[in-house]
């Protein structure tokens, strides 16, 4: 959740730095440098950047701020020298105290240790059919350990010696999904299963698309027990993709609405709604039958409901609707029974809230979407977010 004190540069200062390297690994792999590794460039080093610790000190932050700045300037005036006859040599001097005097922040800071995959990206686009397929596997090869609702109680755990971790914190969103990629195809450490000793990676057992699914599954598995717990996301949760079909249209998915920003509602079954000009509605029903759909789009991928179950944490849908954000995350959820939107229908919020301008509202949904435009999510892997 984002702390009031946060200065503005700090996610753009890590989402820098987080390009840098990830351009860098680009150039490596484009040169045939590195190798790949479950589909893709794999990090070469034992290190990497990172901007986790940054958001605890500010004064590091800071301070690479300010180094990042001389640099800039002292490649500027290296740039220059050729061109500077006289001048040639303060300008090499201004360079090299520019930085010497940079306020540098502590490595151990700003580097943590890499795996292969530390910077790899999913694939999936966090779908319902990964979603889906993720639970399968769940059941199958964790679940004995990290518990039916992931919050590591499975009957396996306690011969375990670590306890495996609660998924219902911050853990699946503050790593690199990279690193849980490792964690779940490449980790040698050791654990208890019901047939004795095994390494924690099972790229044996695991295809890559399997592990990128389970990441998927977990994130989605851990929303909706956060939700219970707490009723709200401290971490932003995306509107999972799926299949879509609009009155007389052929089949689409619903992240190409994202692309041209419009915000989306999802309805849970088939009791009475209308359309609303200010969003794009669609209508969830078990199985994505379309019997009794009173809006003109309809979800039609099967697994929908059930991801979307998962998601809110909640087997008892009927009745329930989503909110999507023009970015595609979800924002608000209104609980069956509930009568129109309010404010506190906001799933993921800042608590900067209070110095949200309050426009003139016309109705409750009005004010939801003014609060979500105006506060809009800003989530960088390693940052801030919200
Ligand atoms: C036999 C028990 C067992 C099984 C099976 C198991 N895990 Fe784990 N898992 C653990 C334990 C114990 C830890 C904690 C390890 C530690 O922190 O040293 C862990 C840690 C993790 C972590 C956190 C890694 C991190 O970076 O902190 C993830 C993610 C994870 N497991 C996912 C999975 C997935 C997905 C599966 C199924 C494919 C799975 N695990 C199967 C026992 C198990």
């Amino acid at each position: 959740m984002q702390r009031s004190d946060t200065p503005d540069w700090l996610n753009p200062l890590i989402a820098v730095l987080q390009q840098a390297q990830a351009g860098l690994l680009r150039a490596l792999h484009g040169l045939g440098l590195v190798q790949t590794v479950d589909d893709q460039p794999a990090w070469p080093w034992a290190l990497r950047l990172s901007g986790d610790n940054l958001l605890i000190d500010l004064g590091q932050a800071r301070g690479l701020l300010w180094s990042l700045a001389a640099l800039a300037a002292a490649t500027v005036l290296l740039v220059l020298v050729p061109w500077l006859r006289r001048l040639r040599w303060p300008a090499l001097g201004m360079a090299l105290l520019l930085l010497m005097l940079a306020p540098w922040p502590r490595a151990d800071l700003i580097l943590v240790p890499a795996r292969p995959t530390s910077l790899h990206a999913s694939p999936t686009g966090f779908s319902v059919e990964s979603i889906a397929h993720g639970a399968q596997v769940y059941g199958r090869q964790c679940l004995a350990c990290h518990g039916a609702d992931g919050r590591g109680q499975g009957p396996l755990a306690a011969r375990q010696s670590v306890w495996p971790p609660n998924f219902t914190s911050p853990l699946l969103w503050r790593r690199a999904d990279g690193d849980l990629l490792w964690a779940i195809r490449h980790d040698p450490r050791p654990v208890q299963t019901a047939t004795g000793p095994q390494a924690h990676g099972q790229a044996g057992r695991l295809s890559t698309e399997d592990a990128w699914a389970l990441i998927d599954f977990l994130k989605a598995q851990a929303a909706g027990q956060m939700l219970q717990i707490a009723g709200a996301w401290p971490y932003p949760v995306g509107l999972p993709d799926m299949d879509v079909r609009c009155a007389g249209q052929p089949v689409r998915r619903l992240h190409a609405w994202q692309g041209r920003q419009q915000r989306l509602r999802l309805v849970a079954g088939a009791g009475e709604v209308q359309e609303d000009p200010r969003l794009v509605s669609l209508q969830l029903q078990p199985g994505g039958q379309a019997g009794g759909a009173a809006l003109d789009c309809l979800v039609t991928d099967p697994r929908a409901w059930q991801a979307m179950a998962l998601l809110s944490g909640s087997a008892g849908l009927q009745g329930m609707q989503w909110i999507g954000d023009r970015r595609g995350w979800l924002r608000a959820l209104s609980r069956p029974g509930a009568r129109g939107w309010s404010e506190d229908d906001l799933v993921c919020r800042t608590d900067t809230a209070s110095q949200a301008p309050a426009g003139p509202a016309a109705d409750g949904l009005g004010a939801l979407i003014a609060r979500m435009d105006a506060e809009p999510v800003r989530f960088v892997k390693g940052g801030f977010v919200h």
